[in-house]
């Protein structure tokens, strides 16, 4: 029976939506992760300092170990303000402004259409050095949907990245060899979150033998092609700009197993025992604690967790559903066997 100790893990991308869902993602992300950046499309987003603020008092008192934190994103929207911006960079719960294309993907509607209308706000993050984390996928109906997150690049992100330099960016749960080779020509304030769930699936998980509403998100899963060009970015080592962010995006079951089904992975529970398996199947264990729990905290200029994570190599089931408030959410992988647990390992020293 293997197992391993690393860094404890940070989650660069999440979905932990509000009020009593909160009691079901939060007690899961805190037993995986030290760090999340909480994503900030709630109904109504999180535009401002304050809201972000005050959604941080609704996670934190859902957490029961001391060690967590939570990060934000603003939600870059029409009405945003340089003041804002100002107020968000002095804020040390922000490490960023999340952009979302308007329609191109779940609570996007707030979202800007053209950035190009905002470049001004760009200048100043660019010069307050506040990263903008990108949904990156063309949002033109007429794009094939496998096509928006290369189409985007060449049309919108190369352009903007060549306007703003030294803009600080994250591509956010990167899904095709475009991005991953995008990323890999650009200099270290520029780097990309991978999905546990873009690394272990393609789209044949979701399509082939029958329709599965449990792989659904946005980016959408891709060709094996694709799937292989991440594993390989981010099981070579120095690949730094490459780090965690699950996406875990839970929507009711009900939304999910719908004829209009929701966008959205929920992975907290299984996301880090799909990494270790897979990493171990590549014998690249060694190079897990680097995506998992330190370049992400490097690119944020974080300190590294002191608390360490042990995987250990043992079977468990993953549960049917978890339940809270009435709410019915359904894990990705309900109910197979994973071959790997965790549990935090206090004052145990890297090995
Ligand atoms: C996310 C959600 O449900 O909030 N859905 C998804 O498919 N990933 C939004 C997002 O990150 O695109
Ligand atoms: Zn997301």
């Amino acid at each position: 029976m293997y197992s391993i100790n690393i860094i404890q893990p940070d989650d660069w991308h999440i979905h932990l939506r509000d009020e009593n869902t909160l009691k079901m993602t939060v007690p899961l992300a805190e037993a995986a992760f030290g760090r999340v950046l909480a994503m900030p499309n709630l109904t109504p987003p999180l535009t401002t300092v304050q809201s972000v603020l005050d959604y941080r008092s609704r996670i934190l008192a859902n957490t029961r170990n001391p060690h967590f934190t939570p990060y934000f994103a603003l939600y870059f929207n029409e009405q945003l303000t340089a003041d804002t911006l100002q107020e968000a960079k002095t804020c040390p719960w922000i490490l960023g402004v999340k952009w979302y294309p308007r329609g191109a993907t779940t609570h996007s509607d707030w979202g800007v259409e053209d950035i190009s209308q905002h470049f001004e706000h760009l200048a100043l993050m660019e010069e307050l050095k506040l990263p903008l984390l990108i949904h990156g996928e063309v949002t033109d109906s007429t794009v094939d949907i496998f096509e928006r997150e290369p189409r985007f690049i060449e049309t919108v992100l190369m352009p903007l990245q060549q306007r703003f330099p030294k803009l600080p960016i994250v591509l956010e749960h990167i899904t095709t060899l475009d991005a991953v080779q995008w990323i890999q020509n650009m200099p270290a304030h520029i780097a990309a979150t991978v999905t546990a769930h873009h690394l272990a699936f393609n789209r044949n998980h979701l399509l082939a033998g029958g329709l599965k509403p449990d792989y659904y998100c946005l980016p959408v899963l891709k060709q094996a092609a694709h799937q292989y060009s991440l594993q390989q970015a981010v099981m070579t080592s120095g690949q730094t700009q490459f780090f965690l962010g699950t996406d875990s995006a839970p929507h009711t079951r009900d939304k999910k197993y719908n004829s209009c089904g929701c966008a959205g992975c929920f992975t907290t529970p299984v996301a880090l025992a799909l990494l270790a398996e897979l990493f171990f199947e590549n014998q690249a264990l060694s190079l897990l604690e680097a995506f998992c729990s330190i370049n992400g905290a490097r690119f944020y200029q974080l300190p590294l967790n002191t608390q360490h994570l042990r995987l250990t190599q043992q079977d468990w089931v993953v549960p049917e559903h978890y339940q809270i408030s009435g709410l019915t959410f359904v894990p990705l992988l309900a109910g197979q066997t994973l071959a790997w647990q965790y549990h935090i390992a206090e004052n145990v020293h890297h090995e």
